[in-house]
């Protein structure tokens, strides 16, 4: 591996992120080259915490800009401090400068309420942005976001052009509601985060729910991945998997059995049909899955995991 690679990967080792090798590449690379990086991926695979351990490895601030459908340039970008505006005519009133001397006073930067894109443009230090969630924003905010992206300047009528000091690093998400556009695509780099494999998702857990006994954490693991073998309306992401082993200790669990799972159902499954689901068709299964995985005398693996899955007809 290269070592800056491998370098980048400590780091975000160090913050708690557990990064394979494509993932520590894309940074890398997005790093470098100090292009965008696009990310997609299935509902809480890691996406947005790639931005905060950036940053926070970094030791650069987070910008972060949440998208949903509506949003507008002027919300993103910046908007004018109407009250201050207003208070400011009112405390000039009495002055003798010209009206057109105080409506040039209140269209300065004094004013200007900075919004994500405008705040990430205008920082000494390069900051990371993270564009979450972009998806969801709409193509005619997409298009304005390519603008932004592809100059990193903009123009304010009153003011002028606003350059970038330094070029931010930028982190966008998506869930993949909307197809993005290529125009957008073509400006960034691309990485897709699948849901982890056995062997990730064991360290991630062993990582986020400290103190949690290392059978347990191989139970929580593998069991996932049985669960996610399975069609279901939302299927649980590693937040899921953190939160549940952080219960079963709570719970004071330290193996995974028929009514310790149904105790804690709500914590994996978060909608009343798929809480059904499970119930009805899938528990049964995944158990006996479970038993198999705990009759082996080898160390478990996702390659087992996986042929376990297949010869229990897990799989749908
Ligand atoms: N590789 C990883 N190492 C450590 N923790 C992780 C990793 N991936 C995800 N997590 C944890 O899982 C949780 C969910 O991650 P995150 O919010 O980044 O998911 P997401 O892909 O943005 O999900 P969504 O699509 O719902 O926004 C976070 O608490 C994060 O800390
Ligand atoms: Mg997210």
């Amino acid at each position: 591996m290269h070592p800056e690679i491998a370098r980048i990967q400590t780091m975000l080792g160090g913050e708690g992120y557990v990064a394979d090798r494509e993932i520590a590449t894309a940074i890398y690379l997005s790093m470098s080259l100090r292009k965008p990086l696009l990310i997609e991926g299935a509902a809480g695979v890691g996406k947005t915490e790639v931005a905060k351990v950036m940053a926070r490895a970094l030791g650069a601030d987070l910008i972060r800009l949440q998208c949903y459908e509506g949003l507008d340039a002027t919300t993103a970008l910046y908007e004018w401090n109407y009250q201050k505006q207003l208070l400011h005519i009112r405390l000039t009133e009495a002055s003798d400068r010209t009206v057109e001397q105080r409506e040039h006073e209140i269209f300065g930067e004094d004013f200007l309420l900075k919004r994500p894109l405008l705040e990430a443009i205008t920082r000494e230090a390069a900051p990371v942005l993270l564009v979450d969630e972009v998806d969801r924003s709409d193509s005619e905010f997409e298009a304005f976001l390519l603008e932004v992206l592809s100059d990193f300047q903009v123009t304010i009528p009153e003011i002028g052009t606003i350059r970038a000091r330094t070029t931010p690093y930028v982190v966008l998400t998506s869930n993949r509601t909307r197809e993005l556009g290529d125009a957008l695509r073509r400006r960034c780099l691309y990485l897709w985060i699948e849901y982890p494999t056995f062997e990730k998702e064991l360290q991630i857990v062993l990582g986020k729910a400290p103190g949690i006994n290392a059978d347990l954490a191989a139970q929580v693991a593998g069991f996932m991945q049985l669960v996610r073998q399975a069609k279901l309306e939302k299927t649980p992401g590693i937040a899921e998997t953190i939160d549940w082993g952080a219960a079963l200790m709570a719970l004071h669990r330290d193996h995974l059995d028929r009514e310790t799972i149904e105790e804690t159902l709500g914590v994996l499954f978060k909608s009343q049909e798929d809480a059904r689901v499970v119930r009805n068709q899938w528990l049964d299964l995944w158990l006996r899955g479970l038993e198999r995985l705990r009759a082996e005398s080898r160390p478990w693996s996702q390659a087992l995991v996986e042929r376990v899955a297949a010869e229990g007809a897990l799989r749908r």
